[in-house]
């Protein structure tokens, strides 16, 4: 598949770097291009695989399915700028509407980042919410403290898109479980906050995860 990731942040090169052994054509995509090229060329080299790097709106264009990994607050800015080359496409929706304090959601009651993301994209993207709680990193390695690797929960209305994203976060070594329609990205939005607080409360130095046992 074709896969643009969009930012060049701590997600996405997490995101990459999980995927750096498998077939994909992997795209890096930054509101700089220049950005892009140079983190493409970098990881290239330091994985001994191909990555290219462009702007987001030629990485979207080429891709069937695009990460958008940026702060939920500059979503809406950058998928109207991909808006006409996201159409028919799948697009993986990591962003938490986190508040200042990181206590609490951003978004009001009755709606998510991922719903409001759809909404932006319009009716022909199939959005998926996933990787919400899965912190950038543990993409170097899956499993915590040499342990099982955490589940990524994934929420969607479109279930053949939910079974690529399920392909695509098992394929980085993490578990994959399908928690509903996209209105449950509310829920996975909350549980970050949850787990941001516990991590910092216990000291668990960003490695940790969901694990559900059934
Ligand atoms: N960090 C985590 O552990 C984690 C876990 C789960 C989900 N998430 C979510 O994943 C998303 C990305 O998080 P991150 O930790 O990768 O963030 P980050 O390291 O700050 O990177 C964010 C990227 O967003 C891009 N961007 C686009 N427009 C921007 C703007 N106006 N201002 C600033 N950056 C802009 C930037 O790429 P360019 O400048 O190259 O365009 C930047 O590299 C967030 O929505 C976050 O809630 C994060």
């Amino acid at each position: 598949m074709q896969i643009a990731i969009l930012g060049t942040g701590k997600m996405a090169r997490g995101i990459a770097y999980a995927l750096r052994e498998t077939a994909h054509d992997i795209t890096l995509s930054s509101r700089e291009a220049a950005r892009a090229e140079q983190l493409a060329r970098d990881m290239s080299a330091e994985n001994a695989r191909t990555f290219h790097g462009s702007s987001y709106h030629a990485a979207t264009a080429r891709a069937d399915v695009a990460f958008l990994a940026v702060p939920y607050g500059h979503a809406a800015g950058v998928i109207a700028s991909v808006h006409d080359a996201l159409q028919e496409k799948i697009l993986i929706d990591l962003t938490n509407p986190l508040n200042a304090g990181f206590d609490g959601v951003a978004t009001p009651e009755g709606t998510s980042a991922s719903e409001e993301i759809a909404r932006a994209a319009g009716p022909r993207v199939r959005v998926v919410g996933a990787l919400k709680h899965t912190f950038a990193g543990t993409f170097a390695e899956p499993a915590i403290n040499g342990g099982p690797a955490p589940d990524v929960l994934i929420a969607g209305d479109d279930a053949e898109a939910k079974k690529v994203v399920a392909g695509l976060v098992e394929a980085m070594g993490f578990g994959s479980l399908d928690a509903g329609p996209l209105r449950v990205a509310r829920t996975l939005e909350r549980m970050t906050v949850l787990l941001i607080d516990l991590a910092s409360r216990n000291h668990w130095n960003w490695n940790a995860g969901f694990k559900l046992l059934h």
